[in-house]
């Protein structure tokens, strides 16, 4: 599925602006700066596909990418903290959510979390919006690179409580580092799989 060249379809800024819902699609959600667009770069191995950056607000529309003959991948803007306009951020995080409970043929929304920090607040109103919207979501721990040992179980311990809080969890909790290149493989298989 990832063998090809994936393409970047469009940005879109508003409900009706989403390409026809006549393909499966998944999403990558997160707080701001967790690593999604990286993500998308390493996984589909194309570095200047999503752009990322270290200032938390870089993406402010959502991405999609064509993924072979029958798919989209699709890059989100963050929540919680944005180095952006508020109305600006305000108007986003409410076409996040619009997408997140409304999109007929998301199949998966993988929820990115900094591995060092394990869920959060934020993280936990987004997965109970995926809950009430019965969307089901896989938590991807992003940045691996930069933490291990005792403070990584302990964000791993925190996440997996906050699961248990979830009925749209999918159980399985996937490591990876863009960086590094960690756990790409895995999550390629995840997507293929769906
Ligand atoms: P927004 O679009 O602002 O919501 O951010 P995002 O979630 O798309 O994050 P982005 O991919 O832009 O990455 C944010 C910063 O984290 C960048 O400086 C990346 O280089 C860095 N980053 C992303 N993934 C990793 C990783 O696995 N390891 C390390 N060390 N840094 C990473
Ligand atoms: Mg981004």
């Amino acid at each position: 599925l990832f063998a090809g060249q994936v393409e970047f379809l469009k940005g879109v800024v508003a409900m009706d602006g989403l390409p026809p819902a006549d393909r499966a699609e998944v999403c990558f959600a997160g707080r701001s700066n967790v690593g999604k667009s990286s993500l998308i770069n390493a996984l589909t191995g194309q570095n200047r596909l999503a752009r990322a950056s270290n200032t938390p607000g870089r993406t402010q529309e959502i991405n999609y990418f064509v993924l072979g003959p029958e798919h989209y991948l699709v890059d989100l803007p963050g929540y919680g903290f944005a180095e952006a306009p508020k109305p600006v951020v305000e108007k986003w995080q409410r076409l996040l959510k619009a997408y997140l409970a409304g999109r007929q043929t998301l199949r998966r929304a993988f929820v990115l979390i900094d591995a060092r920090h394990g869920a959060k607040k934020v993280d936990e109103e987004i997965m109970t919006l995926l809950d009430g919207a019965a969307v089901t979501f896989q938590v991807v721990m992003t940045k691996v690179d930069k933490t291990r040992g005792r403070a990584l179980e302990d964000s791993l311990a925190r996440t997996r409580e906050a699961l248990a809080r979830h009925p749209a969890a999918f159980p399985e909790i996937v490591l990876t580092s863009s960086e590094k290149g960690e756990g790409l493989e895995t999550l390629r298989a995840i997507v293929a799989d769906l």
